[in-house]
């Protein structure tokens, strides 16, 4: 069933005269490749319902999705996961409140404490000595910080991460909900993981996850999961941030990938976990010890940055790296052809492969005012290696994984600049310090 995608193909069928937005009436675009997509975007017409309200064939579209993963309620999102997050904190959190946040967050979530005012406890994952990284979220850390701060209410954790390491939901849900607490999980990397039967998110208040990312839909498409809320408020908090023209074809996306999944894309993805699984029998990757998306493929090389480019040099263009990992994204629409030369570059590249000399995990800097004050504060913009004792007004985060090692608010000391140094990053490049609070 696709409801959404079926109203739309219906009224292009129909050839009706469009006096509507968009201006390109489904008829032009300079862009002769997006034409086909072009015949499904519409605006919000009696057929074609409205993302914002109660009605078909959102209602339906978005249910078949909430079945399937298991949750009451499902948003479709047009603004990828970033909107799910600030979203989901604005559902489950007033302006003002503490939240305990993981601190290996993306950066959207470090925006949302922002918009918000939300005050952070930070969750500090543990270091992984063997692979060179940080572990899954430590159930009994989360449970010692919601001890220490009764006041916390709300804990929003990354799982899996950028690297595929999945925490521990089932157990983490139980212990927020023991202090009476609501979990949101960003899970943008996992869209594909209930579909392989990987129990990745059951025992979480809410989640989100990045279609675009994992699954055959289009970019900037997600999906937000909420339980024991009521639909109209998810929708008015999502409406918070995002357009009041979302995408059709965007959304039929959506709608089309999960029929796609239920049609036997699901047996696609089990394929690609044998051949990941094989591939990591073969070479140096993060595996041993670790409970891991099955897809997702992490090299542990010597120098990434080196690695990569020398991949790249052979026409394999890998998500990213972090210094001594290459993190591969793998799904169904990755032919066997790609895969075979994937494997015969990561032969002819086996030297570099590896332990790389252990980075140290990042600093925890030293906090001096809210996330909110600084992001929002008078600032100028100078050369991050001219910032030393100076306060961030935005979030020093390499991208990817887009994770801050300086949030707004925190001050660029001697050690953080010196991790800079040591993971590679470019320290002419300016970052905005505050000039008064
Ligand atoms: C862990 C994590 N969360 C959220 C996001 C944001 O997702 P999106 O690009 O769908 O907005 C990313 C993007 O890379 C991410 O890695």
């Amino acid at each position: 069933m696709t409801p959404l995608y079926d109203v739309l193909k219906e009224y292009a069928q129909k050839k009706p005269a469009r006096f509507h937005m968009p201006g390109h009436k489904g008829a032009f675009l300079p862009v002769p490749e997006l034409m086909g997509a072009a015949m499904l975007d519409v605006t919000e017409l009696p057929p074609t319902g409205n993302l914002y309200e109660a009605g078909e064939p959102f209602d339906t579209a978005q249910r078949l999705w909430a079945q399937r993963f298991g949750f009451e309620a499902c948003q479709f999102l047009t603004g990828g996961s970033t909107m799910g997050i600030h979203t989901a904190l604005a559902l489950l959190c007033k302006p003002g409140e503490s939240v305990l946040i993981d601190r290996n967050c993306h950066r959207a979530a470090f925006n949302a404490l922002a918009l918000l005012d939300l005050e952070p406890v930070y969750l500090q994952r543990p270091w992984l000595q063997k692979f060179g990284m940080i572990g899954p979220i430590d159930p009994e850390n989360v449970e010692k910080k919601l001890k220490e701060n009764p006041n916390i209410k709300t804990v929003c954790i990354t799982s899996p991460t950028y690297s595929g390491v999945l925490s521990d939901i089932s157990t983490i849900g139980r212990i927020v909900h023991e202090h009476g607490g609501k979990l949101f999980v960003d899970g943008a990397h996992g869209a594909h993981l209930p579909f392989l039967g990987e129990d990745a998110f059951a025992g979480a208040d809410a989640v989100v996850v990045s279609a675009h990312k994992t699954l055959p839909a289009l970019g900037q498409t997600a999906l937000l999961f909420v339980n024991g809320i009521d639909p109209d408020m998810i929708r008015l908090r999502a409406s918070l941030y995002g357009t009041s023209s979302p995408s059709y074809p965007l959304m039929a996306s959506l709608d089309g990938a999960r029929q796609w999944l239920e049609d036997g894309g699901e047996d696609g993805y089990r394929k690609t976990t044998l051949r990941v699984a094989a591939l990591r029998k073969k070479y140096p990757c993060l595996e041993e010890g670790l409970r891991l998306d099955p897809t997702r493929l992490t090299l542990c090389v010597k120098d990434g940055p080196t690695f990569t480019k020398m991949m790249e040099q052979r026409n394999i263009y890998p998500e990213m790296e972090d210094g001594g990992h290459v993190v591969l994204i793998c799904t169904p629409q990755d032919l066997e052809e790609n895969f075979d030369r994937l494997e015969e570059v990561l032969e002819e590249l086996r030297p570099d492969m590896g332990s790389c000399p252990p980075l140290p995990p990042p600093p925890m800097p030293k906090r001096v005012c809210s996330v909110r004050k600084a992001l929002f504060a008078e600032s100028e913009r100078l050369p991050l290696r001219q910032c030393e004792g100076r306060i961030a007004a935005c979030q020093v985060a390499p991208y990817p994984p887009g994770v801050p090692v300086v949030a707004p608010g925190e001050v660029i000391s001697k050690k953080e600049l010196a991790y800079f140094g040591q993971i590679g990053y470019n320290t002419e490049l300016e970052v905005r310090v505050v000039t008064s609070l």
